[in-house]
């Protein structure tokens, strides 16, 4: 299967100690050994987040901003590719759609951060799998899927086992209309996901193996189905 993975950066490296970054390298491995193609966009995390306050402080306008936090994610993603074995990966991380799937033209590992400001990576990852034709998109979360509500906030919010991509969009307008609201996954992302027909699962990715797992189809999160 040709997978494409999102990694929220808090996932990837709540902190830099952690060593989850190197679960993540082997699960990546593990998925390229059993014969997998896999593209892994990475997100900035609270060190993007640090970034783009202090700089906002600091009077730095939104798009100047956005290329901060595009710079960290790259940082990330050059952080993933430093923990994976060097034949899998090439020695440059892709900027574009063209270069990540040119990476997996060739046979490597594609990993990469952000493309462009005015979005987030969970875009960048429902747009390369658009490009790619991915078999399956897997958004790697700090939550087991998509509720009715942030359920960091609220212990009513209801879990959702299956969605189509129209209902996906529709919980996330929601969502994204709640102020300090914190959906799983971008509108612009559900919508890329409802437009291309793809299926996608949304899983708590803080334990790398789920992803591992989910690629098998077992998981506790959210599978999205076409229409
Ligand atoms: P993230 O994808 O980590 O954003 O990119 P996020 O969704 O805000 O972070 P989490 O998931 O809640 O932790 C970090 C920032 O980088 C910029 C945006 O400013 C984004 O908020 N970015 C990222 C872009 O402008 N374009 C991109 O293609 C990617």
């Amino acid at each position: 299967m040709r997978i494409v993975v999102s990694v929220g950066g808090s996932v990837l490296a709540p902190t830099l100690g952690e060593n989850r970054v190197e679960e993540y390298a082997a699960v990546v491995e593990g998925l390229v050994a059993d014969g997998h193609d896999v593209a892994a966009v990475v997100g900035g995390g609270g060190v993007a987040r640090e970034y783009i306050g202090a700089a906002r402080e600091l009077g730095a306008n939104e798009i100047e901003l956005d290329g901060l936090g595009i710079a960290v994610t790259r940082l990330n993603a050059r952080l993933l590719k430093s923990a994976l074995s060097p034949e899998l990966v090439g020695p440059t991380i892709p900027e574009n759609y063209d270069e990540a799937a040119e990476a997996l033209h060739r046979g490597d590992v594609a990993v990469m951060g952000g493309i462009v400001p005015g979005q987030t990576t969970d875009t960048v990852t429902a747009a390369l799998a658009e490009y790619v034709e991915a078999d399956l998109l897997i958004y790697a979360t700090s939550v087991n899927g998509v509720y009715t509500a942030d359920p960091n906030e609220d212990p009513d919010a209801e879990h959702f086992t299956e969605l189509t991509a129209g209902e996906l969009v529709e919980i996330i307008s929601t969502l994204e209309m709640a102020a300090g609201s914190n959906a799983p996954v971008d509108l612009l992302a559900a919508k890329l996901i409802q437009r291309a027909g793809m299926h996608a699962y949304v899983i708590d990715g803080t334990d790398p193996q789920r992803v591992a797992r989910a690629v098998e189809g077992d998981h506790d999160g959210t599978a999205v189905v076409p229409e």
